[in-house]
């Protein structure tokens, strides 16, 4: 059954990718929508319309989630034509003032889960599958105060490159997807709300437009995808301008 696999589903971006994923991958048959709230999960299934979906209740920073889903593909062998690596955190704060558990949260999520997600998976997915991660700005250029997060977001920019070239012969794609600051429960969750000068200057990204872009960008098979015109100069500035200078202007 064709399926498109969907993490950190329950809210903001990745509940806007699976709105935008069913209404443009009519050959999608089947959801498999992972994340920690199940009531939530839910509550987007009945959204979806007429298609067989999974919801799967899964800590994706507690490594037995891996062997819960590998026996869950292995039973089901689904033909997986997405897959959606979008669960992220980011705690805002000084490397010496964050809690350790903080930090190691965001580096089992944003690298470890999405290392594990796309090697499981790739075992079920037929020439033609798309894969899109979620990056972000970060990935750019170091965020001081974001350090840990920045780095994690490098990672999956840098590793969804390299394995686009890898997979370039199975005919499968990978998009990293590199929005700038956008209102969901990010914000609130990593503390960044009434805490950073910075996100409140910056110019937000509309989830529902991130997601429409972003689909489309995978249907195209581009390699990165980054809202508006002001994130690309900012994506392009970080190419060229040195890196010290960078993380002066944009520090958080
Ligand atoms: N918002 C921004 O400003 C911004 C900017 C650039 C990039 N991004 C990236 O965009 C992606 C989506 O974030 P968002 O803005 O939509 O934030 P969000 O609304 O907080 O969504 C995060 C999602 O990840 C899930 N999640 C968190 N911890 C999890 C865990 N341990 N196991 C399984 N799922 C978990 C959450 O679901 P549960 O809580 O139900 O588990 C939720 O569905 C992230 O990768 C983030 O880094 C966000």
């Amino acid at each position: 059954m064709r399926t498109a696999i969907i993490t950190g589903a329950s809210s903001g971006l990745g509940r806007e990718l699976a709105h935008q994923i069913a209404r443009t991958f009519p050959e999608v048959e089947c959801f498999w929508l992972i994340a920690r709230r199940e009531g939530r999960l839910r509550e987007l299934s009945g959204e979806l319309g007429a298609r067989k979906i999974y919801s799967m209740s899964l800590d994706l920073c507690d490594e037995k989630s891996f062997e819960t889903l590998a026996e869950q593909l292995r039973e089901e062998r689904p033909e997986i034509t997405l897959l959606v690596n979008n669960a992220g955190c980011g705690y805002l704060g000084n490397v010496d003032e964050t809690p350790l558990e903080r930090q190691t949260t965001m580096t089992k999520l944003n690298v470890t889960a999405l290392t594990a997600m796309t090697r499981l998976c790739l075992d079920y997915m037929p020439r033609g599958a798309r894969i899109l991660n979620i990056s972000s700005i970060a990935s750019f250029c170091p965020n001081p105060r974001l350090t840990v997060y920045s780095a994690t977001k490098y990672y999956v920019s840098a590793y969804s490159r390299s394995l686009g070239v890898e997979l370039k012969n199975r005919g499968i794609t990978v998009t990293a997807v590199c929005p700038g600051p956008m209102a969901t429960e990010f914000l609130e969750v990593g503390g960044i709300t009434g805490n950073s000068p910075q996100f409140e200057r910056l110019p937000y990204c509309d989830p529902k437009k991130v997601a429409r872009g972003a689909v489309k960008a995978a249907r195209a098979g581009r390699a990165v995808y980054t809202p508006t015109a002001f994130y690309k100069f900012y994506r392009l500035a970080a190419k060229v301008v040195p890196q010290r200078w960078m993380i002066k202007a944009t520090g958080t």
